[in-house]
């Protein structure tokens, strides 16, 4: 894989018209699952094509049972990564058994520790909420650790049913498990109250950042800025037309060994533009 988007960093180098990066994201999938070495040959072959004196944010989006102290150490003084994006989820053992997520509750919490110890200063956690079982309170207090451990941005989501999944699976055999639409409306509404009284702004549906911590290179998709999306599923935009990589990995290996593309594209027309405009705006 990693052989694969080297390949299409080079082949995809003119895309972009202008070659000075703002920001880097590392998202997914999990790719915190990338050795230091993996990670610094990506920015290896992007400092070949591209001007990286000016970025002004590298984010690497991390599930806590990656970040052991050793790793997030290396991470800040080996790599250009500047900010985390920490799959916290809940800090409720109960909610991450339930999600089947790899990390436990200690793990979610020492991450945290562990990436300020490092010296990291931009960082954001992600929380779900509407999960079932979990109750008003326990959102709220949710919250209120990532309040008390000092998160200056937070990214929340409503529990969703991705089909295919093992928990969706789950939750077709045992139905009482469905999360509820009234639910997380509740927990949305006690979020957006919460974020008001401790001084984090709601700057996009689902992000609140606290003394302007904004995400530079969310915000910029937002903005309609252009951007070049690598690896599986990837989309981009040059502001004239967008393009998106095809999902499967095992055909995105395979195109990119025989230097195909494995993308498709379409050309803006006036109206998109104007209607994308209008959503983004
Ligand atoms: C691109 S995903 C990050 C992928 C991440 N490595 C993971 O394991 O989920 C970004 C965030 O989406 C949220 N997310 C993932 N699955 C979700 C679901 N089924 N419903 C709601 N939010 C979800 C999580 O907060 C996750 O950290």
């Amino acid at each position: 894989m990693l052989d694969a988007l080297c390949s299409e960093i080079r082949l995809r180098a003119n895309y972009l018209t202008d070659k000075t990066l703002d920001t880097i994201y590392f998202g997914g999938g999990t790719p915190s699952l990338l050795s230091i070495e993996e990670l610094n040959r990506i920015f290896g072959i992007l400092e070949l094509h591209f001007d990286l004196s000016q970025l002004k944010e590298v984010t690497l989006e991390a599930n806590p049972d990656d970040l052991n102290r050793d790793y997030i150490q290396r991470l800040r003084n080996e790599t250009r990564i500047d900010r985390l994006s920490i799959g916290i989820q809940s800090f409720r053992e109960e909610d991450l058994i339930f999600m089947k997520r790899a990390h436990n509750a200690a793990e979610a919490l020492d991450c945290i520790k562990l990436a300020k110890e490092a010296g990291f200063r931009k960082f954001t956690i992600d929380l779900i909420y509407g999960t079932p079982g979990m109750s008003d309170e326990a959102w709220l207090n949710n919250l209120r650790i990532a309040n008390e451990l000092g998160m200056e941005h937070l990214s929340c989501y409503a529990l969703t049913l991705e089909t295919g999944t093992p928990l969706a699976k789950e939750v077709s055999k045992r139905p009482e498990f469905t999360p509820l639409e009234a639910d997380a409306e509740r927990q949305f509404r006690i979020l957006m109250e919460f974020a008001e009284q401790h001084d984090y702004e709601q700057y996009e549906i689902s992000n609140f950042a606290r003394n302007e911590q904004y995400a530079i290179h969310n915000s910029a998709y937002w903005k309609g800025a252009s951007y070049l999306g690598l690896g599986p599923s990837a989309h981009s935009f040059n502001g004239s037309s967008r393009a998106w990589n095809i999902a499967n990995n095992q055909q995105y290996i395979k195109s990119l060994n025989e230097s195909t593309l494995p993308l498709e594209t379409e050309n803006l027309t006036l109206k998109d533009h104007y209607n994308e405009w209008i959503l983004t705006d």
